[in-house]
């Protein structure tokens, strides 16, 4: 039998785009366990004087998010923004019919404006096209980044909040297509809606940028109309089309599942192509940019919601993510960079317990998931300009998809330091598979290392007992020999590759 290989090319010339930070971002909503139990605690040893954990903010700190989208999600189909300010004791306690939960609101926007300053990120602020409209949505922008001088500027001055927030991006609704929304709307009323949002609150605050919710799935029947309707009303206030997957293995068909990124990837495509329609269609010099604001694979290990209903922090979307939901994780970091021409915006969905990279347990630890560590890598080296590989790579043939490639990957070279990294995934259960890059118009390249997470198990994976079942290997040096560079990648592995000059 011959040795499986892939080989790769990395140009630099090869250029996708610059990167935008933001696609780092995270996104932390009122639901389950990711606000109370979550990042707030009140009675635990590490509570900050607001209720915050620390040690939560630091994992989340060392992501480096720029920005975390805020406070949902369903929940903000139903929330009312002025029960969650002014003096914490005399809040309301409100049934949230997105998630049949109690909500306390003693976490609200200024806590969670100030817990964000502290993990150095910013607010994605969500307004509500749910239960309410344009009135609150600019009320609540008026409240969020007026000086002062207007009666809800001056509210929040009345909050111990004299300086405007400032918040620069904001969710026009979420998700409006799916019919599990709260006043979920037909594309036409929605579109109608958001550009009337959008024009009200630009004229409040020209400096925003604006979200319009695009499809929330390609597999909803109103998929791609609703997108092409929806931009045809609002393209002239909108900056961003919403996008949202997850992932998750459909009974035990696991070469599927792993082969799964290459929809996003597909979906990613026919949603630029739907907004490159309607800009054709409008005659329109501006691009619309995409903010990818819910992403993640699916917990193997989540078993669906039985919590009970109508209780504060129920426990929701739970689950421990193996290494195959690692390597699909891989591969969808992989796709967001490959688009990140027009991904501009992706957020983590969630951040903490709720499909969480971060997990807090009902006895105060704080542990991470495996996927928190391909998340902590691309953040840390994929800023810069994203580079395509093109890649030969071994194939195999998966059922219902077709021929699939083992290996996939993306690369992100750091101009100011001049360090490339490759991110690369093997998607083959069973064999390491040798990766030879050519590289050209880079010159200067001798040395660098490989960190691989990887586990020959696909059901492997961290838990409170045990958090580092699945974390990154050691360090293993690289060589550059005539302009190529050999990486051997082990089955079922989340690989990055980095040299420097
Ligand atoms: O992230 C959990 C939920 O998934 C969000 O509230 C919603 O927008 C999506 O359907």
């Amino acid at each position: 039998m011959t040795l499986q290989r892939a080989k790769a090319v990395i140009d630099r010339d090869f250029e996708i785009s610059q990167v935008d930070p933001r696609i780092y971002g995270g996104f932390i909503e009122h639901m389950g366990r990711c606000v109370y139990g979550g990042i707030y605690d009140l009675e635990h040893g590490q509570a900050d004087k607001l209720g915050f954990r620390n040690d939560v903010k630091q994992m989340v700190k060392d992501l480096r998010m720029p920005i975390i989208r805020y406070p949902g999600g369903n929940f903000v189909s139903g929330f009312n923004w002025e029960d969650s300010v002014g003096p914490r004791d005399q809040r309301p306690i409100r049934m949230d019919a997105a998630w049949k939960s109690l909500e306390s609101n003693q976490v609200g926007l200024h806590e969670f404006a100030q817990w964000a300053e502290q993990v150095d990120s910013t607010v994605m602020m969500a307004a509500n096209l749910g239960t309410r409209g344009v009135a609150e949505a600019a009320q609540l922008l008026e409240y969020c980044n007026v000086r002062g001088g207007t009666s809800f500027s001056e509210l929040r001055k009345a909050h111990g909040q004299a300086e405007p927030y400032g918040f620069k991006v904001w969710c026009l609704g979420n998700e409006m297509d799916g019919p599990w929304q709260i006043c979920h709307k037909s594309a036409a009323e929605y579109g109608a809606l958001a550009r009337e949002a959008g024009k009200v609150m630009k004229r409040i605050d020209p400096s925003i940028e604006l979200v319009a919710c695009g499809s929330s799935s390609n597999n909803l029947p109103t998929y791609p109309e609703w997108d092409a309707t929806v931009l045809d009303a609002c393209y002239d206030v909108a900056d961003y089309l919403s996008v949202h997957m997850y992932l998750s293995q459909k009974e035990k068909d696991l070469p599927a599942y792993l082969a799964s990124p290459l929809k996003m990837d597909d979906y990613l495509r026919s949603i630029i192509a739907t907004c490159d329609y309607v800009k054709a269609k409008k005659r329109s010099a501006k691009t619309m940019y995409l903010s990818f604001d819910e992403w993640n694979a699916v917990p193997s290990t989540w078993k669906g919601n039985d919590a009970e209903p109508w209780i504060t922090a129920p426990a929701l979307c739970e689950g421990s993510f193996t290494m195959a939901d690692t390597v699909v994780f891989g591969g969808m970091l992989i796709t967001l960079l490959k688009h990140s021409d027009r991904v501009r915006i992706a957020c983590l969905a969630q951040l903490v317990n709720i499909f969480g990279a971060v997990m807090t347990d009902q006895d105060g630890r704080a542990w991470k998931q495996s996927i928190y560590y391909p998340l902590l890598q691309a953040s840390a080296y994929g800023r810069g300009t994203a580079l395509h590989v093109s890649i030969h790579s071994p194939k195999v043939a998966v059922e219902g998809v077709g021929d699939v490639p083992l290996v996939d990957a993306v690369a992100v070279l750091d101009e100011e330091t001049g360090r490339l990294a490759v991110f690369a995934i093997n998607r083959s259960l069973t064999d390491t598979l040798p990766l030879e890059q050519e590289l050209r118009g880079f010159g200067g390249y001798k040395t660098g290392e490989q960190v691989s997470l990887a586990n020959n198990d696909p059901q492997a994976v961290n838990t409170v007992e045990a958090p580092d079942v699945l974390v990154p290997g050691a360090s293993t040096p690289l060589t550059v020999a005539d302009n190529k560079l050999r990486a051997l990648l082990p089955p079922l592995s989340w690989n990055v590759l980095l040299l420097d000059q």
